[in-house]
């Protein structure tokens, strides 16, 4: 099976675009709702609890670990790939995204917006500026946006003012490319578009998880080939299951039943 992780409901977004495009595979994954959100707890607590899904996922039947979630990914991966070594693959989301981020600028000017603890990591301006020195990478914190979209609120009012608010400064540097570096903001891919406008082009996990990791897997037959190639999904989650399964069909797009985890 191919392992999701994340803090919560965002990675569902994600998981359903790769569902999508390679069903052939068996999935599982793991919401660490209980704890989200990630973004803002300091990196030695993401850390350890980004390994304690991981190694849950292994030890349910995994045979590779996709981390769905920018802040573990931005906090976590490195410390976790060490500890892992080559015997189990865990892979990240900032390559893929930076990869894809610098194909699409043609001014050299990217915003990105994400969690505290992605800004504060540095890791999106790190792995886009390896991709393309010339890049010039503007980063905005959004604190308030998981939150809002955890409530439900992504449509409102609210959501527009916030929105606003956050992306004005970006805009003043005359971004041509907004990076949506956080799992929950695809659900306000639609409204983000309206505030800024339709020539910003933007770069969301949903586009880019799926392809990249069908790139990994035909570039890794020796990974591939050990995967459960038997279609199906198992949900977990450390929080509130009615809730979980309640918010994770919005963000899975379809009902999901999901199953309790305690992770130590
Ligand atoms: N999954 C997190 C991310 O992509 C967002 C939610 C959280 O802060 O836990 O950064």
């Amino acid at each position: 099976m191919i392992g999701v992780f994340d803090s919560g409901f965002g990675g569902l977004h994600v998981l359903k675009s790769v569902t999508t495009r390679l069903p052939q595979y068996g999935y599982i994954y793991l919401g660490d709702s209980a704890r989200a959100p990630y973004g803002p707890r300091p990196f030695d607590e993401v850390h350890a609890f980004t390994k304690q899904g991981v190694d849950f996922l292994f030890e349910h039947g995994a045979q590779l670990v996709v981390l769905a979630c920018n802040t573990a990914s931005s906090e976590a991966l490195r410390k976790i790939q060490t500890q892992y070594g080559e015997a189990k693959k865990v892979l990240g989301v900032l390559i893929p995204f930076a990869e894809a981020t610098a194909r699409a600028t043609k001014t050299k000017r990217v915003g990105v917006i994400a969690t505290e603890g992605t800004v504060r990591s540095g890791s999106f301006p790190r792995e886009i500026t390896k991709v393309d020195p010339e890049i010039e990478v503007v980063q905005q914190a959004c604190p308030l946006l998981v939150p809002l979209v955890e409530a439900g609120e992504q449509d409102s009012a609210q959501a527009e003012r916030l929105l606003e608010e956050y992306l004005r400064p970006l805009l003043a540097q005359k971004i041509d490319t907004l990076v949506l570096g956080c799992t929950h903001y695809g659900l306000l891919e639609r409204k983000i578009q309206e505030v800024v406008g339709p020539k910003i082009e933007i770069i969301t996990e949903r586009d880019v998880v799926a392809s990249s990791l069908k790139d990994y897997l035909a570039r890794h037959p020796d990974i591939e080939s050990k995967i459960t190639k038997e279609p199906s999904v198992r949900f977990f989650s450390t929080g509130d299951i009615e809730r979980f399964e309640k918010l994770g069909s919005i963000f899975f797009e379809s009902p999901i039943r999901a199953e309790h985890v305690d992770l130590l």
